[in-house]
């Protein structure tokens, strides 16, 4: 297993707006550290106790992840953050397993039709906080009773998840400081649910439907088996395989 580096990053991240890297082996959660943090700082860990998902579940972050959370200050444009941080997620792990990833809306990243990474964003009076867990090195989810996977098969493979967390904060960057980057050109084209038949609950009712197309404010418009369209905003849907 290969280990966080701190030097290393905090080197590589020299010319970026981020100036302080703080890397613990385990820690609660990075997201609940970087509420007390300096805009523009990042929290790095190899394990977290109390990993936090969206809409109040938990992550699993079992050593040998990566795990992390950005601070970033309101001056920053958060329009789709999520979906900005999603896109850099997608494109760094890509570039550096040299195979294809999916996008599953709203947050989650898909890998051979798994979730491999969550993203949790968090917007506080003078903060965002971006929180981004990927699984890297192999763990037994179906023991957990998860349906998930990782990048790699095994604890030997070479691999740096610091140039990983460099990768993905470079990008985030440059999708932030750069408006020209058609963010959402690749989240659409990276969707693991566009085309596919989801199912999702909503006001305690199931629906079925086909993922028609993706707003540009990030809405799912899905096509009703009863013919009526609905376009949820937030919310967690599955994929029909
Ligand atoms: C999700 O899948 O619902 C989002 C998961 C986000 C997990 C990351 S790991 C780093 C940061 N710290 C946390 O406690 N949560 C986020």
């Amino acid at each position: 297993m290969d280990i966080l580096d701190k030097d290393y990053i905090e080197k590589k991240l020299a010319n970026s707006s981020f100036a302080e890297v703080a890397v613990f082996d385990k820690i609660d959660s990075t997201s609940n550290f970087a509420r007390n943090a300096e805009a523009q700082s990042v929290i790095i860990a190899n394990e977290q106790t109390s990993g936090r998902g969206r809409v109040g579940k938990s992550f699993l972050s079992k050593k040998g992840g990566l795990y992390f959370s950005l601070v970033l200050d309101k001056t920053v444009d958060g329009n789709n953050l999520t979906a900005k941080t999603a896109v850099a997620v997608a494109l760094a792990i890509e570039e550096i397993i040299s195979d294809k990833v999916e996008i599953k809306w709203v947050n989650d990243i898909f890998y051979k039709n798994k979730k491999v990474a969550g993203i949790l964003t968090e917007s506080l009076p003078d903060k965002y906080i971006v929180g981004i867990g990927i699984n890297v090195y192999p763990v037994n989810f179906a023991q957990e009773g998860l349906v998930a996977t990782s990048l790699l098969k095994s604890q030997n493979q070479k691999f740096s998840r610091s140039d990983l967390a460099v990768n993905i904060i470079t990008k985030l960057e440059n999708i932030l400081q750069n408006d020209s980057f058609e963010y959402m050109t690749v989240y659409r084209n990276k969707s693991a649910v566009l085309g596919k038949q989801i199912r999702y609950t909503k006001n305690q009712c199931e629906y079925v439907g086909v993922a028609q197309e993706i707003l540009d404010d990030c809405g799912l418009k899905v096509a009703l088996q009863n013919g009526q369209t609905d376009i949820l905003s937030s919310g967690e849907v599955s994929i029909i395989l």
